[in-house]
């Protein structure tokens, strides 16, 4: 008889953003695969992407520029051979991405190049400001014609099971029914995205809750650099709308950062009644990388005591360019009864992305045999301390093909050392079927709601853009505390997914607290009012 809740293939992939996709488009055709996400398949920071991709497409720009740039953002911590790597692959992949039907605004003959923090030319591909939607969509497509792939979409992993210190499969959850179901096969692979919503303020979709760095942790597997997130710094500032991007790109098109002073200058009539402050933080003022800007902002808004700054793009381009090139937030803001044409935005740093995550090495490996990470839950070396503008969707390709170029070998491995996947029959020694520990789900769910609330209030207040030795160590300290809280409702009660990313996102929060107590300098991301300058001695990853 066929039990429904045993689900095998020969990979199974965790996450369906560029990453996962990208695998399962590049993957030989006869290799079965099973992808599971734990919404809609299509919510990730993947259909979130504004900027676009960076590659080098153009007769102005080079590989040796693009390389530079990356290493220059990484503050002295990038893999060296992992940004030639990568920086090298990127006109093909992107080639691959045409080829899946992303259309790249200005057509391949003539493409648009768009600017953002820290590179030296324009260089970046995009899709007017919706660049990640244009990818996500078509990527999904092409996967859903694959006849090996089959996508479970509302299914989240829980953890990963491992049979002789090999990764076997893992226990998914799926969400309609609360049944768990245990996926098994020759290779997982995790690519689950980031931890955004480990932090009060993100741009990150609800599914960022760092579940693939805490399932690949409790497994045992080394993670890296999980110090260095990275905030953006130009959110949207509004009480009707949390979290919505204002991409770099329009910084890229020349608009200003302004603080109040400037603000007041201009509303007496004159563009010079305040100082344009970027320039008093770095020569390369609005487009210096993120970290630099994100810290400028901080430390603006704590000497004015203001909530947010603003951006002004309308007072340097003309409303047809703006609307042109800046459809999607235009339309957006306008709906929140902002016209970027005319209107200066207010805006504020937030949680972005996560330069750290579980380590690999040049092929995705993870330090625990038949797991494989990619995308923004793995730690590659290419981003160091601090992420180069729009690397991150490039990243996510280019491990898509050389992953997919090795997947046969993992899972051959496998049977070489002749590793079972039965299911345990209670005296075999098989794999055991997940075991319920709770009959019912927790009655008070304000409970649920204050430990989200305050993992991500204490996050930002303490282990946020500018940290301290008192603040992180007050950090952990408090996240013990919701720790113990946390796994009292786990393991009494049935879990949800609201359960399951409850204890990923304290676990999550830990290894960011621990791995920042290790750094004791400031380095790209890192900020330490404690350790305010760099030092040699601690020119390496931390590894948790
Ligand atoms: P995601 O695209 O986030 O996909 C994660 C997947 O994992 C989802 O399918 C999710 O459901 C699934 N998942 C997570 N946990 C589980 C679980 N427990 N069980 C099952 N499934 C799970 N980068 C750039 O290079 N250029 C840009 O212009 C750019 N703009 C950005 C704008 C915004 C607003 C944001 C948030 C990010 C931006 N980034 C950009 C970063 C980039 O989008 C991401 O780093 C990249 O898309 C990550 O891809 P991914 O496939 O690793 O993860
Ligand atoms: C943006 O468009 O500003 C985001 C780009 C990125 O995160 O790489």
């Amino acid at each position: 008889m066929v039990n429904e809740n045993i689900i095998k293939s020969d990979v199974l992939v965790i996450g369906t953003g560029a990453a996962g996709l990208s695998f399962a488009l590049y993957a030989d055709s006869d290799i079965k695969i099973n992808m599971v996400s734990k919404a809609g398949p299509a919510e990730s920071s993947t259909d979130r992407a504004q900027g676009g991709i960076a590659g080098v497409t153009s007769s102005g720009d080079t590989f040796k520029s693009h390389i530079k740039d990356t290493l220059t953002a990484g503050a002295g911590l990038c893999d060296k051979k992992t940004v030639k790597q990568v920086v090298k692959a990127a006109p093909e992949r992107i080639n691959d991405l045409r080829n899946w039907g992303v259309d790249f605004t200005g057509g391949k003959d003539n493409p648009d190049l768009g600017k953002e923090g820290g590179h030296s030319v324009r260089r970046i591909l995009h899709h007017g400001d919706n660049t990640g939607h244009e990818i996500e969509d078509n990527l999904l497509k092409e996967t859903l014609k694959k006849e090996n792939v089959r996508l479970y979409s509302e299914h989240t992993a829980i953890d990963i099971i491992l049979k002789d210190g090999r990764a076997v499969g893992a226990y998914i959850i799926d969400n309609r029914t609360l049944k768990v179901k245990t996926f098994l096969a020759g290779a997982v692979i995790m690519a689950t995205g980031g931890c955004g919503k480990v932090y009060q303020y993100t741009s990150n979709p609800d599914v960022a809750t760092g579940d693939g760095v805490a399932m690949a942790y409790r497994a045992g597997a080394q993670i890296s650099n999980m110090e260095f997130i990275q905030f953006h710094p130009t959110c949207l500032y509004s009480v009707k709308e949390t979290g919505f991007l204002i991409t770099e790109a329009m910084r890229g098109e020349g608009a200003v950062l302004l603080n109040p002073a400037r603000e007041k200058g201009r509303e007496n009539g004159g563009e010079t009644g305040g100082e344009n402050f970027m320039s008093n933080y770095d020569s390369r003022k609005e487009l210096a990388p993120r970290d630099i800007v994100a810290r400028a902002i901080d430390s603006e808004m704590k000497k004015t005591g203001l909530k947010h700054l603003y951006l002004d793009i309308a007072s340097y381009r003309k409303p047809e360019f703006i609307k042109q090139r800046f459809p999607m937030i235009y339309a957006k803001l306008k709906s929140l009864g902002i016209d970027i044409t005319a209107d200066k935005i207010p805006v504020v740093p937030a949680a972005h992305y996560s330069c750290g995550g579980i380590k690999v090495d040049r092929r995705g490996n993870t330090s625990i045999k038949g797991l494989i990470a990619i995308g923004e839950c793995s730690c590659t070396g290419l981003h160091g301390a601090n992420r180069l503008a729009s690397n991150s969707l490039l990243e996510a390709v280019v491990y898509g093909k050389i992953i997919a170029a090795g997947i046969k070998k993992v899972i051959k491995d496998m049977s070489a050392e002749r590793v079972s996947l039965k299911i345990s029959s209670g005296i075999s020694s098989g794999i055991s079927p997940w075991k319920y520990t709770g009959k019912k789900l927790p009655e008070h769910q304000v409970f649920i709601e204050q430990n989200w609330m305050e993992i991500r209030r204490l996050m930002w207040n303490y282990m946020g853009i500018v940290r301290s030795n008192r603040r992180m160590k007050e950090a952990l300290k408090r996240i013990n505390i919701i720790e113990k809280e946390v796994n009292h409702y786990y393991w009494n009660y049935l879990i949800n997914n609201s359960l399951i990313e409850m204890r990923n996102l304290v676990e999550t929060a830990k290894i960011i607290i621990k791995s920042a107590l290790m750094r004791k300098e400031s380095r790209g991301l890192h900020y330490n009012q404690d350790y305010p300058k760099k030092s040699e001695k601690y020119r390496k990853d931390t590894v948790i």
